[in-house]
């Protein structure tokens, strides 16, 4: 079976899946739309053969299956229900929405309608994550007791989102396929340097029933691109460095354990310092595995964690960060 497919947005990451999209066996590129006639000329001297269009009328033509949506993400909600309600299934761009609210009615529309809707949430299909989800579940890694991520370069500063809602997508959608509990709290400070109601800088952090504490730390205005994240155990502990090219992780065999036979002024750990070991990673781009599994997903072959229900789950968290940061850092109790 091979799915015809409608590709909205064409900008920066739409070109990304149009090509992982146009050179999937399961899928045939049926629909290429952009509001702007340059984006699409683009699309068009790299793939000839493509049909464009500036309607999206035309990603609503009868023979499609599915629409995949890389506009802004304003633009989710109000074309996500156009396209469910013209009985096609959803590949939407993370944020799912701007609102859980708006998340919720296109869940509730998918289910009425019997359709799909798959979040891009790409960071999922990274091998480096992947691994580390395998790590988890193993007990090699013992008792979590701590993530702290770093997601900072010199962004593009944008005018409707800040840089929780562009970047924390990301890292909110890892840790909610890492960890088996969700958070209890959400509590978030940020600023807007250039524009004071669009944070461009956030320091978030997530507290867990179990103890486990995240912290993300997100910036449009840092001179240099860093992309990582420190994942503790009690038993070892990894780093995941996204800019690395090839030996993106290191899971180092360290940790302290208390003495048992503790005076008061003494050195009350002992250090362990062991091995560090890369694991070998394969190299595959993580979109093409997500289309993979949307194909998979979409034909009823295997179950999703890229769902509706994930994409509202972190909406959720991007919602109460954006309340604590509107409060002042307060921390926003989640049900
Ligand atoms: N998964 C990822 O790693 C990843 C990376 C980057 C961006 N994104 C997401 O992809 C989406 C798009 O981001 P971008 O950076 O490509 O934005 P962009 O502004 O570069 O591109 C958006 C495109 O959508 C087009 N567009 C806007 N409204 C439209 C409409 N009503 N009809 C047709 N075309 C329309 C614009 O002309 C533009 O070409 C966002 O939701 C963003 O968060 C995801």
């Amino acid at each position: 079976m091979i799915l015809p497919v409608a590709i909205v947005g064409c900008g920066y990451w739409g070109p990304n899946l149009i090509r992982n999209f146009f050179a999937s066996p399961h899928f045939r590129v049926a629909a290429v739309v952009d509001k702007d006639p340059a984006r699409l000329e683009a699309i068009r001297s790299i793939y000839p053969s493509l049909p464009t269009s500036s309607d999206f009328a035309s990603a609503l033509a009868p023979e499609i299956k599915l629409v995949v949506l890389a506009t802004p993400p304003e633009t989710h909600h109000p074309m996500g229900l156009a396209a469910l309600n013209a009985g096609k299934h959803l590949l939407v761009e993370k944020p799912m929405a701007l609102s859980s609210a708006h998340c919720r009615e296109l869940n509730d529309l998918a289910a009425q309608k019997d359709l799909k809707i798959l979040v891009d949430h790409t960071f999922l299909f990274n091998p480096a994550v992947e691994y580390i989800k395998s790590f988890i579940s193993s007990g090699d890694l013992g008792e979590l007791r701590y993530l702290d991520s770093t997601r900072i370069n010199l962004g593009l500063f944008q005018e409707k989102i800040n840089v929780v809602w562009d970047l924390a997508p990301h890292d909110f959608s890892i840790v909610d396929y890492l960890l088996d509990e969700k958070p209890s709290s959400v509590s978030a400070i940020g600023a807007g340097h250039l524009n004071k109601d669009v944070e461009n800088l956030a320091y978030v952090t997530f507290k867990y029933p179990s103890g486990m504490i995240c912290h993300f730390n997100f910036n449009w205005l840092s001179p240099v691109k860093v992309r990582k994240t420190l994942l503790g155990g009690s038993k070892k502990m990894i780093l995941f460095d996204d800019t690395e090219p090839t030996e993106k992780l290191r899971i180092y065999d360290h940790g302290v354990e208390r003495k048992p036979d503790q005076l008061k002024y003494s050195l009350l750990v002992d250090y362990r310092t062991g091995d560090i070991v890369i694991p070998k990673l394969p190299q595959v781009e993580a979109l093409k595995k997500l289309v993979d599994h949307v194909y998979r997903s979409l034909s009823g072959s295997a179950a999703t964690h890229i769902g509706g229900d994930a994409g509202e789950r972190i909406v959720r968290l991007l919602e109460a960060a954006q309340s604590s940061m509107a409060a002042g850092g307060i921390p926003v109790a989640l049900g």
